[in-house]
């Protein structure tokens, strides 16, 4: 489409070279009514020339116009959804080998888009967590200790199963002041990823199964709750 305004504005560009070079590039060629035009006063002739310059200035500018709102509307449109974006799973290798992680190690990753947390239990099982606390977002990373196979957040002491992502203990600590804290989240689990070894007998990396859309679903919801709160996209927020 907007290849066709261009063409439209090229003919418009042409169409007005023609007459401008009717009225002046030659003028001893002049069409008798124009001639007319031209003896009655330069007046007149003036003003034609200026209506076809102003007309092909203008079929520029809604040329241009419609060109740019067009690459602005695919671009906008190439990088924001609101659309529900399905879960896509697959194994992701982690660049590490279970036999670097000493048991009770913790190594903090972002798989395509997911922040995770692999480790080994103090039994040296291999594990893999969500990385932020489902209390207030904070990494886990960031201290976290691993007793058995349960894992303490280091901010409030939310404890969780690393096999299964169940809490065990919400927000214990500072005393008073965790327990507070923990008053206004809803309690949750942890989430958890499946996670193996690969290569021959379990000797290459660890990997891990994400939804490889994950960041792209989050990012949608984010824009349609966003946009639904203007009343823009499908105004169900109302
Ligand atoms: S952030 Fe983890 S328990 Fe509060």
């Amino acid at each position: 489409m907007a290849s066709r305004f261009l063409l439209a504005a090229a003919g418009a560009v042409m169409l007005a070279c023609c007459l401008q070079a009717a009225f002046v590039v030659l003028p001893g060629a002049q069409a008798p009514a124009l001639r007319g035009a031209r003896t009655q006063g330069d007046a007149s002739f003036s003003s034609l020339g200026m209506t076809s310059v102003a007309a092909t200035t203008a079929a520029f500018g809604v040329a241009a116009a419609v060109a740019r709102s067009r690459k602005r509307e695919a671009k906008t449109a190439a990088k924001y959804t609101t659309q529900t974006i399905l879960p896509s799973l697959a194994w992701i290798k982690t660049g590490v080998k279970a036999s670097e992680l000493k048991n009770t190690e913790l190594k903090a990753l972002t798989l395509a888009g997911n922040d995770v947390l692999i480790g080994k239990t103090e039994a040296g099982a291999l594990f893999c967590v969500g990385n932020l606390c489902p209390h207030i977002g904070t990494p886990m990373s960031e201290g976290a200790d691993v007793i058995g196979d349960v894992i303490v957040c280091p901010l409030h002491g939310s404890s969780f199963k690393v096999t299964n992502g169940e809490l065990i203990d919400w927000c214990v600590s500072p005393p008073i002041i965790g327990p507070l804290t923990g008053l206004i989240v809803e309690k949750k689990n942890l989430l958890v990823f499946e996670c193996r070894q690969g290569g021959f007998l379990g000797s290459g990396e660890v990997e891990v199964l994400v939804d490889t859309n994950a960041k792209k679903a989050y990012e949608a919801n984010y824009w349609k709750g966003l946009l639904d709160a203007q009343g823009k996209d499908d105004g169900t927020y109302y």
